[in-house]
């Protein structure tokens, strides 16, 4: 590959131009290498953050984000692979009941997931709740896995575009998170590298969100189901909202539990109804039309798949799992019918607790976390419980009970509804 001045690239962006394939190529691959330097890296970052980038030029950085390592070979799996990416939220333990449901279906799907970071959860954070669950597979184990039970969810393997690793932790403290071009780019390299046939986007909108507006979300929706279509991956998004957490619980055991009543029948309803809602656009992309998630669900389908699934990565699906020393109550101090229960604030409150880590180093707490007792639009009196704090350590209480404050909101008439999913873009 002809070489470029790191700089000139740099400029080049910096002034608003276009990059061309080969200067995208050089610099992904010199950076990959070592050869460009970090600061280098995120002066082009915060660039494209400022100036954004054309379609062909999102297109080929996502190409060689994909070109820097390897990508996997699912044709030996014997089914059809689908698999979802959720632009992360709070509460948001969807993957959790999904991959086996959907397995259950018929089809495999390759979930290959992130730990959480700030005031999102991680899934392999949640599924280490469960006693002796392991994380890491080689690409054989995981190959096997997804033949055998047609479920997998675990740590992507170092050889999965490297590039990105390398650049999504540079972005994390260099405050070029938020730019379209390198979200897209970063989710849908990864995704295409994995070697998945189909996939459903499930991309977050509201203040638990990365992306607080519909129209910025609809922007990132659209370029990553091009990005997708254009590499031969049959790629659908939703929006849904995230202006409330999911279902009834934030943290890691507490969100376990919670998927496991869905795959009992039960739990909340926006969880199942948002896992259904996923898994029917999961199974028509992968040629499964006919296939009935609701019945996989009620008859024990999806539970015996679970079950299956958490065995085979060494985890008791039957094992009790950590429980919380200090709760600490939160009341509603008027009669009325709640009226916001902020996603971010809980978010936040949930991390203050210990269920999130503020650096990839930091451990998580399995117990900690933060339990719904109503939702908006319920009716409230005074003295009721509103949320419960839970955490390890008392010291983490107060911080995280001034977030739980003002996460809730109580007004005299119900709220309006808001809808879960907002707009589907194919
Ligand atoms: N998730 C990713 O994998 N990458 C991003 O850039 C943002 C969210």
């Amino acid at each position: 590959m002809s070489g470029f001045a790191a700089v000139d690239v740099i400029r080049a962006k910096r002034d608003g131009g276009v990059l061309s394939d080969a200067q995208i190529d050089w610099v992904v691959d010199a950076y990959t290498r070592g050869q460009v330097a970090d600061e280098q890296m995120s002066a082009l970052a915060m660039a494209i953050l400022l100036r954004g980038m054309t379609g062909p030029e999102i297109a080929r950085w996502t190409a060689a984000m994909i070109a820097s390592g390897e990508r996997l070979d699912l044709s030996g799996v014997g089914r059809p692979t689908v698999d979802k990416h959720s632009t992360g939220g709070v509460g948001d333990k969807i993957t959790l009941p999904l991959t086996p449901l959907v397995a259950a279906c018929g089809a495999a799907v390759p979930q290959l997931s992130g730990r959480g970071l700030g005031h999102t959860g991680g899934t392999l954070d949640k599924l280490e709740a469960i006693p002796g669950w392991r994380a890491r597979l080689s690409n054989d184990e995981f190959i096997a896995q997804l033949r055998d039970i047609g479920a997998v969810i675990c740590a992507a393997g170092e050889g999965l575009a490297p590039a990105d690793r390398k650049l999504y932790a540079l972005r994390d403290v260099t405050g070029t998170v938020e730019a379209i071009p390198l979200i897209a780019s970063s989710i849908m390299s990864k995704k295409i590298a994995e070697g998945t046939g189909a996939l459903v986007l499930d991309v977050k909108v509201g203040s638990g969100a990365f992306m607080t507006s519909v129209d910025d979300a609809r922007e990132l929706a659209r370029t990553m189901v091009e990005l997708g279509t254009a590499h031969g991956v049959n790629t659908v998004a939703l929006l849904t909202d995230m202006s409330t957490p999911l279902g009834l619980t934030v943290g890691n055991a507490v969100e376990v539990a919670e998927s496991v009543e869905v795959l009992a029948g039960g739990g909340p309803a926006d969880v199942v109804e948002l896992t259904l809602a996923l898994a029917r656009e999961m199974l028509v992309a992968a040629g499964l039309p006919d296939a009935d998630p609701a019945a996989a669900l009620r008859d024990g389908r999806a539970m015996d798949s679970w079950r299956a699934m958490i065995r085979a990565q060494g985890g008791d699906p039957d094992a009790p799992m950590a429980t919380a020393n200090e709760i600490e109550v939160v009341r509603a101090d008027r009669d009325g019918f709640v009226d916001t229960m902020d996603a971010y604030a809980i978010g936040i409150a949930a991390w203050r607790l210990g269920a999130g880590r503020a650096r990839k180093e930091d451990p998580v707490s399995a117990a900690a976390g933060v339990v719904l007792h109503k939702k908006p639009g319920d009716p409230v009196r005074a003295g009721e419980p509103l949320l419960e704090l839970r955490a390890d350590d008392a010291a983490r209480i107060p911080a995280a009970r001034a977030d739980a404050d003002r996460a809730v909101t109580i007004s005299a008439t119900p709220p309006s509804r808001t809808p879960l999913v907002i707009d589907r873009i194919a």
